[in-house]
């Protein structure tokens, strides 16, 4: 999955937009140079918060051409993984604590023919899905406690992205490490430094005046 890489790649994160536009919102990350959108998918169960489902992706799908990078917040999770495929998901992510059996869930994710992920909360160790590595797309590292955006970075954080950029390495695998929460331009370098590929950003684009100005701000 590697190979798309050019610098780090930025994915705004749609729960930040103005709920009343998302067509437009979408579009103009599009032309604002976004390389993923970003879906946070909320439960109200798994996370206190709740946002957007699957037929409202399936409308933007048919106006973006953006990978779509579907962050599945809800537990369990299995019930509702093929209704995101088909809406038009490119990426699933869901959480190692949100499910009895994360490698059965990531290989059916991969079967649906989209690119796997897991996502760790901030206190959970990388022990917990050292046996995935091997069978996945995508590690969404949560730099906040998942369920809001807005929120401050952690920056124990850092010490996870350059732990898994380490095993990485060593094991000769090639998944993306991908950071969520509390990205901003005075953070991103250090984000950047300790081995992000992808960095997600809601407040950082999507409550900024000029998506073009903020993107190419986060990146460089
Ligand atoms: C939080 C979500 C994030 C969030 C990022 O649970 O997973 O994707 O929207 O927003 P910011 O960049 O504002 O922290
Ligand atoms: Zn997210």
């Amino acid at each position: 999955m590697k190979d798309n890489k050019k610098s780090v790649l930025i994915a705004p994160s749609l729960m930040a937009a103005n709920m009343l536009s998302l067509k437009d919102e979408v579009k103009a990350v599009e032309i604002a140079g976004a390389d993923w959108l970003h879906l946070d998918i909320m439960d109200g169960h798994f996370v206190p918060n709740l946002t957007f489902g699957p037929d409202i992706i399936k409308q933007l799908r048919a106006v973006s051409s953006l990978p779509f990078d579907v962050h599945l917040m809800v537990e369990p999770v299995e019930l509702c993984i093929d209704l995101y495929q088909k809406a038009g998901a490119d990426h699933i992510t869901i959480h190692a604590e949100a499910t009895s059996d994360l490698k059965k869930n990531l290989e059916n994710i991969r079967n649906l023919g989209c690119k796997a992920g897991v996502s760790l909360k901030p206190e959970t160790p990388v022990d917990r899905i050292i046996e995935t590595l091997n069978i996945i797309d995508l590690v969404l590292v949560m730099s906040v406690n998942p369920g809001f955006y807005g929120q401050a970075f952690i920056p124990s954080t850092l010490e996870k992205i350059s732990q898994l950029k380490k095993l990485r390495e060593e094991k000769k695998l090639d998944f993306l490490i991908v950071v969520d929460g509390g990205i901003n331009v005075q953070n991103s370098s250090a984000i950047i430094k300790a081995g992000a590929d992808v960095m997600v950003a809601g407040n950082s684009v999507f409550k900024q005046q000029n998506y073009q100005q903020a993107i190419y701000d986060l990146r460089n």
